[in-house]
């Protein structure tokens, strides 16, 4: 099968302890380091084409890290750090991640149905790998044209919550779009993020999924470790 990668999110970490809550986890086994950047504007909105009305009318209360926080963890740590971008207009951030020492850049489907093809290879030129995520309510046939064309993604990321906050409870329904894609490539790295923890990694590694990011239950444990030794099994079973 296809080797399993352990992310904890570090949006449940302690923020204003980043650099020694990274090496915590990956003294505890974790593969790669998720970070969630969000610009503070609802995902939802851009359906339609008014940038300018949706922005004024949809804030999160969530605003997380940008790239002068990857740039500060990346004096402190050589771990590959997956970055899921939960933004208006990724296009926006790929140079300043790219120097801050992103690893992995993973857009939203959503807000890319126009430029993923310019988007990949910017990311790509910026020495990242491209993935591209979906929220819960987008259909799997949307990412199928972006894993297949001239400029493919090295990642899918199904999204088991509604983007946004972690703490949330996991949505076995968006199983049906991880068993389609991995029926469908066998190889490809399969990411899933919300609500993954020792009570529903079965679930998400019986569908296919390779790559597990997990928040709340690896940093709300008492042993970290455990939870993430506890995952990787499921994962390699
Ligand atoms: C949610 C983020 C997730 C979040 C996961 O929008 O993309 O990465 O941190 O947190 P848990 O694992 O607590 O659901
Ligand atoms: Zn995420």
């Amino acid at each position: 099968g296809v080797a399993a990668k352990i992310a904890p999110s570090m949006l449940s970490s302690d923020f204003a302890n980043l650099a020694s809550e990274a090496q915590r986890m990956l003294d505890c086994g974790a593969d790669w380091l998720h970070m969630d950047i969000m610009d503070g504007a609802q995902l939802d909105g851009l359906l339609f084409d008014n940038v300018v009305a949706i922005l004024l009318l949809h804030f999160v209360p969530n605003l997380t890290i940008g790239a002068p926080v990857i740039e500060s963890l990346r004096k402190h740590t050589k771990a590959y750090l997956d970055c899921h971008l939960m933004v208006t207009n990724p296009l926006d951030y790929v140079e300043p991640l790219g120097k801050a020492g992103a690893s992995g850049f993973t857009f939203h489907v959503e807000v890319s149905r126009d430029n993923w093809g310019e988007l990949v290879q910017r990311i790509k030129s910026k020495g990242m790998r491209p993935g591209v995520s979906l929220k819960p309510g987008t259909p799997i046939e949307e990412v199928y044209p972006l894993v297949e064309g001239e400029y493919p993604v090295e990642m899918v990321l199904v999204m088991t919550v509604e983007p946004g906050f972690g703490g949330q409870k996991f949505m076995p329904e968006t199983m049906d779009k991880v068993r389609a894609l991995r029926k469908k490539y066998p190889s490809l790295d399969i990411e899933v993020d919300g609500g993954l923890g020792p009570s529903t990694i079965d679930m998400a590694a019986s569908a296919g999924a390779n790559c597990i990011v997990a928040g709340s239950s690896v940093f709300g444990a008492p042993d970290s470790a455990q939870v993430i030794s506890l995952m990787r099994k499921s994962v390699e079973e």
